[in-house]
């Protein structure tokens, strides 16, 4: 069980609770018993990635002792920033969150930092000057994941014109607007497949990291595009939305159009077991035990390392079918 440390030692914290004590009010979240108080803003429930990562800090949090307050931002960014400042006047003992999109956090990180309240960022980053705004980033490289996409597009090029024609027609489905994945995965994808001047993305759009989302943009893709041999998907949930669509068009998907997605949750593992996609990149969302372990080093006024990166596979069709009977989420 995680202890919240009151003692000297851990004077910057100590400082902290302190000042934001002198700063008035009554309700302060860290004084109710020693252990650690955790505010979470987390972005949404969009995917199944989501929904899996929600999960595992819930869980971590309670099998730890973390008194844990939760928000969900329903992907929208001021949503999060309430549910931020909200903390900050809990007086929570750390703040942790996935940032819905990677710009615009200074002001209220400022805040924060003001309050003397440690912030964690978990799977996605900020784009910021300013590191001193956060202890810690936890989370994936998702430029390392577009790449492993990319490099998968341009092994698999032959097999992946499925019309024989020497062109590989790509298709994007892109993550929210701004956010660091989506971002990210784009540009590690553009990178590697500049290798092969057969390979190009004629048309890209995003899906919101949704299955919904997937389903329409692909609906009309299919519809302005005579010929698309590959869709690039930046999760699993907009995968398996195109799967609809292109069933729906009368084509086989895994097929007559070769799918890519990121994140090897079960529903995107089953597909790809079942041949309706071709390629998956692994995105941890278990990310509540790294999590709790560095909320509890940062609040006990202990160093952390700046990043902390998680270890991520891929996966193609024969992996898929051994992987599933133990994949967790
Ligand atoms: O930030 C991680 C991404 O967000 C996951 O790949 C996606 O499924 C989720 O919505």
């Amino acid at each position: 069980m995680f202890r919240r440390v009151s003692a000297a030692a851990v004077g910057a914290v100590l400082v902290g609770t302190l000042a934001a004590c002198g700063s008035g009010g009554s309700s302060d979240a860290s004084d109710d018993d020693d252990s650690i108080t955790m505010g979470f803003a987390q972005v949404g429930a969009e995917s199944g990635w989501r929904t899996a990562n929600t999960q595992s800090i819930k869980d971590t949090a309670e099998a730890e002792g973390v008194t844990l307050k939760f928000s969900d931002a329903q992907q929208k960014q001021e949503n999060q920033i309430k549910a931020i400042r909200s903390y900050i006047q809990q007086k929570v003992d750390v703040i942790a969150f996935s940032p819905v999109v990677e710009t615009g956090w200074d002001t209220v990180l400022q805040e924060a930092k003001r309050a003397k309240i440690p912030v964690i960022l978990t799977d996605r980053s900020v784009d910021s000057d300013d590191t001193s705004l956060y202890e810690t980033f936890l989370g994936s490289d998702f430029v390392l994941e577009g790449e492993k996409a990319g490099d998968w597009l341009v092994e698999n090029a032959d097999e992946a014109d499925t019309d024989k024609d020497g062109k590989i027609n790509v298709v994007q489905l892109e993550g929210t607007t701004g956010a660091a994945p989506a971002i990210d995965r784009a540009e590690g994808f553009k990178e590697k497949i500049g290798a092969d001047p057969r390979i190009e993305v004629v048309a890209s759009q995003t899906g919101d990291f949704t299955r919904d989302g997937g389903k329409k943009v692909m609906e009309s893709f299919l519809k302005s595009q005579p010929d698309i041999d590959v869709v690039y998907a930046h999760n699993d949930d907009m995968g398996l939305g195109a799967i609809e669509a292109i069933e729906a068009a009368g084509k086989k998907p895994g097929t007559d159009i070769k799918i890519i997605t990121v994140d090897a949750v079960k529903d995107g593992m089953t597909a790809l077991a079942e041949g309706k996609i071709n390629f998956i990149v692994e995105c941890n969302p278990l990310l509540g035990p790294q999590l709790m372990d560095l909320a509890e080093k940062v609040v006990a006024g202990e160093e952390v390392p700046e990043r902390v990166v998680t270890e991520e596979a891929t996966f193609d069709q024969e992996q898929a079918k051994a992987a599933l009977p133990d994949r967790q989420y």
